[in-house]
């Protein structure tokens, strides 16, 4: 079986797994390929949301640990950084359980936001193997925690739950038990809205969020003139005067 798994739960919905239980799911290469074949696929696809999981124990254990072992600085060098999750320019939302440890914390980063069961358990313990964080933590972090929050948990590897993580701003929404429920529920939400919108609100959000206050409403700015060419703009104001539920088409 796959290491990656795809499903298509709703209309214009996809839920990705990762399916490497017996190693609490951790990123190895295979993994990382699979995900970049299965986004790379979607976004070639009519989705219009995604939920990234794993399974009831670990969403993610991290980077797998054999191979980081055997890996020397030109390997290091040699192995290029794919982000599949970061680039995908549709909604993504994390759906953890279980471990997000390491590479797994920084995938969830990866999405747009992360939904999480009070089993949800958050680090970045790479200090304790003298790694430095490569998926993004350094840099994720910060900006969704602070720089303190950040620096200690990146400084300790501090291992954190659910709740924690979500008064630092880490996660959005705690759940009990299986956090993948509540993801796809607000997928379909997501999915029924005009996809032409979700996305350029994502890609304003990316483009301002580390440019400059002006460039960043200048960003802004071009993705609200944009969408009055759309004809699912139209459809939403028209719906709401006709007092009925809009039906948004994509276009
Ligand atoms: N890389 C490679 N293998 C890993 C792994 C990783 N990051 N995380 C877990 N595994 C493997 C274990 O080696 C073990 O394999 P085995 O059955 O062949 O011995 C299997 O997954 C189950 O792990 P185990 O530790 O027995 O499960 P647990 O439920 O008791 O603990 C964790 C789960 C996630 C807390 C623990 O495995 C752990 O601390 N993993 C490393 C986390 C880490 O440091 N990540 C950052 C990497 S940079």
């Amino acid at each position: 079986m796959s290491v990656v798994l795809l499903e298509r739960p709703a209309a214009n919905v996809a839920l990705v797994k990762i399916n490497r239980p017996e190693k609490r799911n951790a990123l190895n290469a295979e993994v990382r390929t699979e995900l970049a074949r299965v986004f790379g696929e979607l976004a070639s696809s009519d989705v219009r949301a995604v939920v990234l999981t794993g399974d009831e124990r670990a969403f993610a254990a991290g980077a797998d640990l054999g191979e980081q072992a055997d890996r020397d600085v030109v390997g290091a060098m040699q192995t290029p950084a794919s982000r599949p999750v970061w680039d995908f320019p549709r909604p993504v939302i994390a759906a953890v359980n279980g471990y997000a440890l390491g590479g797994g914390c920084e995938l969830a980063m990866q999405c747009d936001f992360i939904i999480a069961s009070d089993t949800a358990r958050f680090a970045q313990p790479e200090v304790n193997l003298g790694i430095v964080p490569g998926g993004g933590g350094t840099q994720q972090l910060p900006r969704l925690v602070g720089r303190s929050n950040a620096l200690y948990l990146l400084l300790t590897g501090t291992r954190i739950d659910a709740e924690r993580a979500h008064q630092l701003g880490l996660v959005a929404e705690v759940v009990a038990e299986d956090a993948t429920p509540r993801a796809l529920e607000l997928a379909g939400q997501i999915a029924a809205l005009p996809p032409l919108t979700t996305r350029a609100i994502k890609a304003a959000v990316r483009g301002g969020l580390d440019a400059p206050l002006p460039v960043g409403l200048d960003i802004e700015r071009r993705n609200y003139e944009t969408m009055f060419g759309t004809k699912d703009l139209r459809e939403g104001i028209t719906a709401f005067f006709e007092k009925r539920a809009a039906s948004f088409t994509g276009e």
